[in-house]
């Protein structure tokens, strides 16, 4: 389905507005979407995002295709940004928002204004535009504390940090906007994303880029708790697959939903470091020996989680390409060739 999409996107081009296109998740989008010559205007504001992330986009794409994006730099709580960054586009594909939990727990109201006041610019700006499809990055930390194994859609917990309540408001405006004015919102619950152009560094990194850069310096690696937290972690070309899908999708039943996107697997932290130090191993003798260091548990964090993904295969097509071994052996390259330390 996804290589069929793929076909029809290089044979009609389509004009796409891209959120948080200097992030992570947004720079691995715009590449998919330059490779496959579509138009695109990226806004950030370069707050956890970087120009670093677009010049290593520029550097893999062609002159032609880098020539069909333009960048912004702008604020999503710029209201008329957002209405200037809406003109003309197709498809909204919306990553911008401040991630993490603990970023959230100690500063609730910069990740609101971000996550939710941010969202709401910009899908206003997208009602008031026409732009019916905007698709957007919501969160496995909806689920809060729901004990239910795998998740599903439907059943959620209590909330258990300002992220996922920004992440949870965001999929309540979505559902209004498609009642109230007819749009085509979907949500994609994302679960642990990790690959290349993910940040390493500051106290907001996420596990694996960290562990990857600590093992990589040879400085230790924490683990928060007993290491038997668990994770459907998954690889950002699985994201990639499930934005397109989204946007392009024609069957109506797929709109104004929420989907599980991960690969329905579980690892825990355990296993992560073994995992990460194995594939280091032959770069990294010295990791022969080593052992992570245990700490207390993290405020705000589930205990294990992991998708049922059932309604994104059958809703929108989705079907993940790389199990978590794949795409680390993908994302070590990646780091080793981008990392900051000399091997
Ligand atoms: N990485 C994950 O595991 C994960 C999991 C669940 C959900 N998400 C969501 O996916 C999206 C992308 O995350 P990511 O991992 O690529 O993070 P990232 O920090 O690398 O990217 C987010 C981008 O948004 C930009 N941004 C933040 N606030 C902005 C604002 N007010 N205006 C304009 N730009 C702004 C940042 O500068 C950054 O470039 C986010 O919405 C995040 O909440 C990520």
């Amino acid at each position: 389905m996804f290589e069929q999409l793929k076909q029809q996107l290089l044979a009609h081009p389509k004009a796409w507005l891209l959120t948080g296109v200097a992030g992570f998740i947004g720079s691995n989008l715009l590449e998919a979407l330059l490779r496959l010559d579509q138009q695109v205007i990226g806004i950030d504001n370069l707050s956890t995002g970087n120009t670093r992330n677009l010049d290593q986009v520029r550097d893999r794409v062609t002159l032609a295709q880098w020539a069909r994006f333009r960048f912004t730099e702008a604020d999503i709580c710029d209201r008329a940004a957002c209405r200037r960054a809406v003109v003309g586009v197709d498809a909204v594909l919306h990553q911008a928002a401040l991630g993490s939990v603990p970023r959230s727990i100690e500063h609730p109201l910069v990740s609101h204004d971000s996550n939710v006041n941010g969202f709401l610019n910009l899908l206003d700006a997208a009602r008031e535009a026409g732009v019916k499809r905007f698709v957007y990055a919501s969160s496995s930390s909806v689920y809060g504390d729901d004990p239910g194994l795998p998740k599903v859609e439907q059943k959620v917990g209590k909330l258990l940090s300002p992220y996922a309540a920004t992440k949870a408001i965001n999929e309540v405006y979505a559902a209004v906007y498609a009642q109230c004015y007819g749009m085509e919102p979907i949500g994609l619950r994302y679960f642990n994303v990790f690959g290349p152009r993910q940040d390493p560094e500051g106290p907001y990194a996420a596990v694996i880029p960290k562990w990857v850069d600590a093992m990589l310096r040879g400085d230790p690696v924490y683990i928060n708790g007993d290491g038997e937290t668990s994770r459907d972690f998954c690889y950002v070309a699985n994201v990639v697959q499930a934005n397109l899908l989204a946007a392009a999708t024609t069957n109506a039943a797929a709109w104004n939903e929420a989907y599980n996107i991960a690969v329905a697997g579980r690892t825990t932290l355990n296993e992560l470091y073994e995992v990460i130090r194995q594939g280091l191993l032959p770069r990294r003798p010295e990791l022969a020996s080593a052992k992570p260091l245990y700490r207390d548990f993290r405020a705000g964090d589930v205990r294990h989680s992991q998708a049922d993904i059932t309604k994104a295969r059958k809703l929108l097509g989705y079907e993940p390409t790389h199990t978590i071994e794949q795409g680390l052996a993908e994302s070590l390259e990646w780091y080793v060739a981008n990392g900051t330390t000399d091997l």
